[in-house]
């Protein structure tokens, strides 16, 4: 344990209080008005199989697969504190097939060589930790021949482009007592992405740039990145 203050104390916390149903579909677009874009089939079919959720907040997304997909199990990983209490005290009851874990993910992947079919992550952990660190991990904890997806930011909110490097920016948050601070996130270009994963053990590699069709204040367009563990 450590005094690291909770900066996702407040995430999804108003939404919980009113909506506490299993989500009928399954969005990776960062806009909530932009259609639905691709759904969970672009997770293949996931019956029967083992999938993590890498940064999964509330564990809405997971919480989705493992009601209406039959996979054999979801661990939605999340390092928040405040995270694992509302994804365990909205979607608990989903145990066995929904599995909530409190770890940070590359704590989590170090024990879990050559396990998952499917990992994914919607603005999750892939967006908040080293990439450099975490995607080794990524590929060493799927079967070879299993996927990674994710959707990431195409470029920072406000409308700067991505980095072309390997580097994080200091955005905006809050502690859980309100007081303004900041936290790491990667925002990164389609070639960036791509290189790291090939370096990290990917192949057939896929980057789609999903432009937000609105222009809402707080839209962006989302990065859907999938790639699959070399065999
Ligand atoms: C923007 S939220 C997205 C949550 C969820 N995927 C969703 O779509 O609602 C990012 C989440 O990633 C989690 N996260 C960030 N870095 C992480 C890490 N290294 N390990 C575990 N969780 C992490 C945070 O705790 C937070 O809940």
């Amino acid at each position: 344990m450590t005094n690291t203050p909770d900066l996702w104390h407040h995430y999804g916390r108003a939404r919980a209080r009113q909506d506490r149903t299993v989500p009928r579909t399954f969005r990776w677009l960062w806009s909530q008005d932009d259609g639905p874009g691709p759904g969970p089939e672009v997770l293949g079919g996931i019956t029967g199989e083992v999938v993590g959720d890498l940064g999964s907040g509330a564990a809405r997304h997971a919480a989705h697969l493992a009601t209406y997909h039959a996979p054999a199990r979801v661990d939605a990983v999340d390092a928040s504190p405040a995270q694992h209490v509302m994804a365990d005290d909205l979607f608990g009851h989903l145990a066995p097939r929904l599995r909530i874990v409190r770890s940070d993910v590359v704590q989590h992947l170090r024990t879990v060589a050559d396990t998952y079919d499917v990992l994914y992550s919607v603005f999750g952990a892939v967006d908040f930790t080293d990439p450099s660190e975490l995607l080794p991990f990524v590929a060493a904890a799927l079967r070879p021949g299993g996927r990674l997806l994710f959707s990431t930011l195409a470029h920072y909110l406000g409308g700067a482009p991505a980095e072309p490097d390997v580097v994080s920016a200091d955005i905006p948050a809050r502690t859980p007592d309100g007081e303004a601070t900041t936290m790491r996130r990667w925002v990164l270009q389609e070639r960036v992405w791509t290189n790291m994963l090939a370096e990290s053990g990917f192949t057939r590699i896929s980057v789609d740039r999903l432009p937000s069709t609105t222009h809402s204040p707080g839209s962006a367009d989302t990065l859907f990145v999938t790639a699959v563990r070399r065999t």
